[in-house]
């Protein structure tokens, strides 16, 4: 369009604008160029703010809100009264990050109720690598030569990295479950190929049949957010370490309950079935004077002779101290 203005010099008035237009064009083009080149020299710095921002919906459909340039609007997400900001996340730093949303407004509870119905996510996004003012500004999602727009959720665009959150919770009529404890994980690229960049995120609700928070319209809702972060795409694997745990744990238990076991054995010994024995060996000798009842390594019954190692040689010491000392029978 600015070409063809320019070379059919209509008035001075068209010329002017469409100079005005096609260096705006040409600014644009330019700028377009610049901050790719810019944004592969930036990189985060452990600890540096990564803002995070989702799409806009319309409450009565879920649907995403598109600019006039049918561009997917992106929006700060909701301000947590902890920091008076957006929830933001802290580049390579693990941290549990509380974000309360102090007034949970009508159109904002519907919004809840697609999330968790499944009917929208809540799709956010983070910027791949900091943001340069020049990226910022411009074109947050890029068009092809076309003017079509390519990578809606910014997913084909190197600039942010998508982060859905999985929200889960139950549908009541007059509210909703929100399971408000949540997971996110990252992935930063691996140091030696882009440093400081991010690769994936994600972020998902846990353990929502016991942790999760009643909401109204009016209510606050803190979001619990255990951050966790990888250096590199792959996960490690957690299982192995789970395991070990119940390992050692099982281990130790044994051992508890060896002793515990051996404990038992000898209370019992000592306190029930010795001092049986040794009735039942008072009675043998104030009655027929049979020796003990074959349970040592002898077994037969023979007549006592006093030192009792017929019956009681299994036993060990105890049997003696008392046969010992009763002298002869018969
Ligand atoms: C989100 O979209 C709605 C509907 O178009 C609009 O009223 C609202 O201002 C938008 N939110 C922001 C933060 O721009
Ligand atoms: C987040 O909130 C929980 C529960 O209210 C609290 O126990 C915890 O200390 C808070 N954590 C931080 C980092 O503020």
């Amino acid at each position: 369009m600015a070409h063809r203005a320019i070379t059919s010099f209509p008035s001075l008035s068209i010329l002017l604008t469409s100079l005005l237009s096609f260096h705006a064009y040409l600014a644009a083009a330019a700028s377009e160029q610049q901050p790719l080149k810019e944004q592969e020299k930036t990189a985060y710095k452990i600890g540096q703010a990564i803002p995070v921002t989702c799409l806009n919906r319309t409450i009565d459909t879920g649907e995403h809100i598109t600019d006039e340039l049918g561009q997917l609007q992106y929006i700060d997400f909701p301000t947590c009264s902890e920091t008076g900001r957006p929830l933001e996340l802290a580049f390579g730093v693990d941290k549990e990050i509380n974000c309360t949303l102090d007034f949970i407004s009508d159109p904002f509870f519907h919004l809840l109720e697609f999330y968790i119905h499944n009917d929208a996510p809540l799709t956010c996004r983070i910027p791949t690598r900091p943001l340069t003012p020049d990226s910022s500004s411009s074109i947050a999602i890029p068009v092809d030569s076309t003017n079509n727009q390519v990578g809606a959720l910014g997913s084909q665009s190197t600039l942010y990295t998508p982060l859905v959150v999985a929200l889960t919770g139950t549908l009541q009529l007059s509210h909703v479950h929100v399971a408000n404890y949540l997971n996110l994980l990252l992935h930063a690229a691996p140091k030696s190929t882009s440093p400081g960049t991010i690769d994936a995120a994600s972020a998902y609700s846990v353990s929502s049949g016991t942790r999760h928070t009643k909401v109204i319209i009016g209510d606050a809702l803190t979001l619990h957010f255990s951050v966790r972060w990888y250096p590199s795409p792959v996960l490690p694997s957690g299982w192995a370490g789970v395991g070990g745990h119940i390992f050692l744990s099982t281990l130790v238990y044994c051992l508890l309950s060896a002793g515990a076991a051996t404990a038992v054995c000898i209370a019992y010994f000592r306190g029930v079935a010795l001092p049986r024995r040794l009735q039942r060996y008072a009675k043998d000798k104030v009655g027929n004077g049979l020796g003990g009842y074959g349970y040592g390594a002898g077994g037969l019954p023979q007549h006592g002779n006093g030192t009792a190692k017929n019956g009681y040689a299994g036993y060990g010491g105890y049997g003696y101290g008392v046969s010992t000392g009763t002298g002869k029978r018969d």
